[in-house]
């Protein structure tokens, strides 16, 4: 087991919490005159006029349920975003202190760390994205304080080696962040049932994507109670909302339902596959565990105009390591993936 305090900023072990009027009484019921709201009620209907829940304690407790662990063990943020920011303020000094990444990955490791001054190092993917373990191994610095993994990996979409993150796991004596947005259209178990194996373990989940609640920016993190109770320590007092909050809670007694518009996305995906592989421009199609296929095109920046041209939207990912001249398609309804299939095969025409 790893010394989680050891690796701490000195300043956030001594950091004294903003304490709000709302950790000091928690009930529900009484004449609340203590926190300086408007004690006649909201402008607009809603009654949106208290402070929401700073603990999000019933969201917690529905999802400890629906993910076989405990609340302590769930900071809720504002996107799995705030997560990454916050876990980069705890562990890393700013001007000392690095993490590792390995690229092609999600762009808002590196933006974290660019805002935070922390010290980047990679250890990028092999060509078929796959993790060069001696690599990141040997690429650790002593001053390395976390590792970010993103399985399945965006931009390229496929699940990475358990093994390889096994590996690591169990040999750097620092934090393994596994990013999971998309675990649930991957055929893979969550790595949140290791957390009792591994106090480093800290996996990042969201609701915008097999949820569809991108537009209310929730995100978790799960992770060993020590790391938990510092990111609630750190992070704003009410950093997610009331209203967002409620939708949580209503939504997860509609697991069943996720996992309907899950089937219809990768029923949606597969055959977007089989039919993008017919087009004459399509060179390479990517394995995918995601809900988006990364594909190697003729030419990505004029398909990518093309696409726009039409109204059609994709991200151009071709600047980065090893998706040269690759678009990447996020899986759309029936229809948008019979109209981007109708657009590409016109193009050159
Ligand atoms: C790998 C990965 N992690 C995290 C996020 C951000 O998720 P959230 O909306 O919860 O901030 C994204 C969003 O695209 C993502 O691709």
């Amino acid at each position: 087991m790893i010394n989680i305090v050891s690796l701490l900023r000195e300043n956030i072990k001594s950091l004294k919490p903003y304490s709000s009027a709302r950790d000091e009484y928690t009930g529900s019921i009484g004449i609340f005159l203590d926190a300086n709201e408007n004690s006649f009620g909201s402008i607009p209907d809603g009654n949106l006029n208290r402070y929401p829940d700073p603990h999000q304690r019933e969201i917690k407790e529905k999802l400890s349920k629906i993910k076989k662990t405990n609340p302590e063990n769930i900071f809720i943020g504002n996107g799995s975003d705030e997560a990454i920011d916050l876990l980069m303020r705890a562990f890393c000094k700013p001007g000392k202190d690095s993490i590792l990444i390995m690229p092609p990955t999600y762009g808002m490791y590196r933006v974290a760390a660019d805002i935070n001054d922390v010290n980047i190092i990679e250890a990028p993917l092999t060509a078929e994205f796959t993790i060069e373990t001696d690599e990141v191994l040997s690429s650790i610095k002593t001053n390395t304080k976390m590792i970010f993994i993103c399985s399945p990996n965006n931009p390229s979409g496929n699940l990475l080696s358990r093994n390889s993150i096994l590996k690591i796991l169990s040999s750097f004596d620092g934090i393994v962040v596994v990013d999971e947005a998309y675990i649930d259209f991957a055929n893979e178990d969550s790595w949140i049932s290791k957390l009792n194996s591994f106090n480093n373990l800290v996996v990042l989940q969201t609701f915008s994507k097999a949820w569809g609640l991108a537009n209310i920016r929730v995100g978790m993190a799960y992770a060993n109670e020590i790391i938990i109770s510092v990111l609630n320590k750190i992070k704003y007092p009410y950093n997610v909302n009331g209203v967002s909050q409620q939708i949580i809670i209503d939504t997860l007694d509609n697991e069943a339902r996720k996992n309907e518009v899950v089937n219809k996305i990768l029923f949606e995906r597969n055959k977007l596959v089989k039919v993008l592989s017919t087009l004459d421009i399509i060179e390479h199609i990517f394995s995918t565990d995601s809900n988006f296929i990364l594909a190697k095109v003729s030419d990505a920046n004029k398909v990518y105009d093309y696409l726009l041209e039409n109204k059609i939207i994709v991200r151009n990912r071709s600047n980065m390591i090893n998706c040269e001249e690759c678009l990447r398609f996020t899986v759309g309804t029936e229809e948008e993936n019979n109209k981007l299939i109708d657009i590409l095969s016109k193009y050159g025409e």
